[in-house]
């Protein structure tokens, strides 16, 4: 996206409404507000477009098992959509929905348009076709003669009257595209697969069907009441119908879209089927197709039959929605799959923000109340910090081009450059030795660099955390929008001289993951009690012989005391011990390790114990945990802590 440009369009794809809102969902409509709120505060005339995909036999089918009429089943989940989103405060400008009246018009014009060109015509359509993905495969395509290469479901032999999109007629301009476009699918190694799939050749496409009727209809004037649109030539119109194309054209000026911003899963459609309904609609080119890759739960795709789906409002419930907006963007790189975990979650608030940019703000609250009674003044940074400077903009000046190339985890990366910077300023000229030696010009100016530090990050950062950078800046007495961006980013200015505020802290330390696994939907939970999840858990492990940190953590292991030690008798393995964990007893453990040990090597020693253990029975005594130790042909040695330390004190 280049700044020559005066108008952002940015879309969403429109979610299915087979399923309600999980953190993939959140994921790409997230980013999108980020790339929507950066534009505008750039002073681009953006327009952010979401909503619901509401049409085709899956959604037919999925209100058919509830009991429900398609439209009354779309209506209840389209609002859960747009309800989140509210609820997320994602700044969209317009939700469309594919039942919406304008867009079935838009459609419609489009259709005819594209047929009276003759690039649509009638045939009869003999294939594989999968609900699930709404699409069309060769029987080559198929794995093993019947099941779809994408989402492995049965697929169905369709053999119907339909219309057919001359896609073949395409192939070498949209090779053209691609191949001039250096940018136009981004990241650039999808590009390359789709350059790949394109040059394999391309078939014509159906784009009607007669078996179901939810769905747009034809044009009336084609007389063809018993077919209904393909869903996807329908769903992707919305781009062009959310502006008006067909009917009222008054928001048509936005087209070509900046960035279609989607999921690695549906590219085909949009780097191929996309383009190509363009180009017959003699339209422009969008300028980018950005694909992100997908968020795994245990290292398995997350679906409601597995139990592991994220819920991303309870997240955001727990941890914070900007916590968790900052925790997507920078986790993950773009393009590739993550695996969701609250330890990362976790992670990145407690270091990323509250020690690296949390602390920053409280350290200067700190300063100026103690050396310049709150007042902070840009006088005199460039006389004793130009250096610091200098690298602050050198990180500044690289972020938006990562912004607009959708490099979202470098972006915050490099953005978090300023913030060491600024702390190891701190700790490099110590403003308190400053003071002590009268050097109190050299400290308030490094105060003043650290707030303007602190206010460039907070409106960097505004995109990723809106309401969390307006707190930032309210305390260092400024107001983030398309002005300050300007003075101090574009302008790099200096604040003026004002009195900093104190707020309450903006990331209060997380010490334990918050939710359990129930980010299930309710659905999910039933599942779960089939035990899914662990057969999930088991084959993650069997498959790769590889946990994930969330897995680890299940396992609590901490520190005991060996307080009391006995030979059990008639056992030749087994010493009994009494271990003080910390807790309002003792845990009596029975631990196999006579051959090595005596009880009296044990008592009062240290052990590492694994603590959440079911309690077992070994020779009729209850045991209420297990010792660590590392066994080789030499024999069995303990393991335990280098340094003494507290009963109790986890390991991990
Ligand atoms: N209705 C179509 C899109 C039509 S756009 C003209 C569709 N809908 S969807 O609801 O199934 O998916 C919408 C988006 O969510 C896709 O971009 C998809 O990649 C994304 N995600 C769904 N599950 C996901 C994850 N687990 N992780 C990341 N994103 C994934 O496809």
């Amino acid at each position: 996206m280049s700044q020559q440009c005066k108008k952002a369009y940015i879309t969403t794809p429109i979610y299915y409404v087979n399923d309600i809102p999980h953190i993939g969902h959140a994921y790409t409509t997230i980013i999108a507000d980020t790339l929507a709120i950066y534009s505008r505060m750039a002073g681009l005339d953006t327009f952010f477009l979401t909503g619901t995909d509401e049409h085709g036999q899956k959604i037919e089918q999925a209100a058919r098992a509830r009991g429900k009429l398609p439209k009354e089943y779309a209506d209840e989940i389209s609002k859960r959509f747009k309800d989140l989103w509210d609820e997320f405060d994602i700044t969209y400008d317009k939700f469309i929905r594919t039942t919406d009246e304008e867009h079935k018009k838009g459609v419609q014009v489009a259709f005819l348009k594209m047929y009276e060109k003759g690039d649509i015509y009638k045939d009869v359509y003999r294939g594989h076709y999968c609900i699930s993905c709404e699409a069309f495969f060769t029987e080559t395509q198929l794995v093993d003669g019947e099941y779809c290469p994408e989402c492995g479901k049965p697929t169905t032999i369709v053999e119907e009257e339909s219309y057919f999109f001359r896609l073949s007629k395409y192939q070498e301009p949209l090779l053209k595209w691609y191949k001039e476009n250096e940018k136009c699918i981004l990241p650039k190694t999808r590009r390359n697969e789709v350059i790949r799939f394109v040059e394999g050749g391309l078939e014509d496409l159906s784009i009607t069907r007669t078996s179901f009727d939810w769905g747009v209809k034809l044009p009336e004037s084609l007389g063809e009441p018993e077919h209904v649109m393909y869903v996807w030539l329908d769903a992707l119109m919305n781009y062009l119908t959310a502006l008006g194309y067909g009917t009222d054209e008054a928001k048509i000026d936005y087209w070509p879209a900046r960035v279609h911003l989607i999921g690695k899963d549906i590219l085909r459609f949009h780097a191929v089927y996309w383009p190509a309904f363009l180009m017959s609609l003699e339209m422009e080119m969008p300028k980018h197709i950005a694909a992100h890759g997908w968020w795994t739960r245990n290292g398995e795709k997350m679906s409601k039959s597995k139990g592991n789906v994220v819920n991303p409002k309870e997240v955001a419930d727990a941890y914070g929605l900007e916590n968790f907006r900052y925790f997507m963007l920078r986790e993950v790189p773009f393009g590739g799959d993550g695996d969701f975990s609250q330890k990362a979650l976790m992670d990145r608030i407690n270091s990323d923000l509250g020690n690296d940019l949390g602390n920053l703000l409280n350290r200067v609250i700190g300063m100026s109340s103690k050396y310049s009674n709150s007042k902070i003044t840009s006088e005199n940074i460039t006389k004793y910090y130009q250096n610091e400077l200098d690298e602050v903009y050198n990180s500044i000046d690289k972020l938006e081009p990562l912004l607009f190339d959708m490099q979202l985890h470098r972006y915050l990366e490099e953005l978090w450059k300023p913030l060491s910077i600024a702390n190891k300023a701190i700790d490099q000229y110590k403003p308190w030795e400053l003071m002590k030696e009268n050097k109190e010009e050299e400290a308030l100016a490094l105060i003043g660099l650290i707030a303007n530090i602190l206010a460039k990050v907070a409106i960097m950062l505004h995109p990723v955390m809106p309401k969390t950078t307006n707190k930032i800046a309210s305390s260092l007495a400024f107001e983030i929008d398309s002005n300050s961006y300007n003075k101090y980013i574009k302008d790099k200015e200096l604040l003026p001289q004002f009195n900093i505020t104190k707020i309450p802290p903006l990331f209060p330390r997380i010490e334990e993951i918050l939710l359990n696994e129930a980010t299930n939907t309710p659905e999910a939970k039933e599942s779960t009690k089939d035990k899914s999840k662990d057969k999930e858990i088991q084959k993650c492990q069997d498959e790769e012989g590889l946990i994930t940190i969330d897995q680890f953590f299940q396992t609590s292991l901490k520190v005991g005391t060996v307080i009391e030690a006995q030979e059990v008798k008639k056992s030749k393995k087994l010493l009994k011990l009494q271990v003080d964990l910390g807790e309002d007893r003792p845990r009596q453990i029975i631990a196999g390790i006579k051959e090595w040990y005596s009880p009296e090597d044990l008592t009062g020693t240290q052990v590492c114990v694994v603590a959440n253990l079911k309690p077992a029975k070994l020779m009729g005594m209850v045991s209420e945990g297990m010792l660590l130790a590392a066994k080789d042909s030499n024999g069995l040695a303990l393991i335990r802590p280098e340094l003494r330390k507290e009963a109790g004190t986890a390991i991990g």
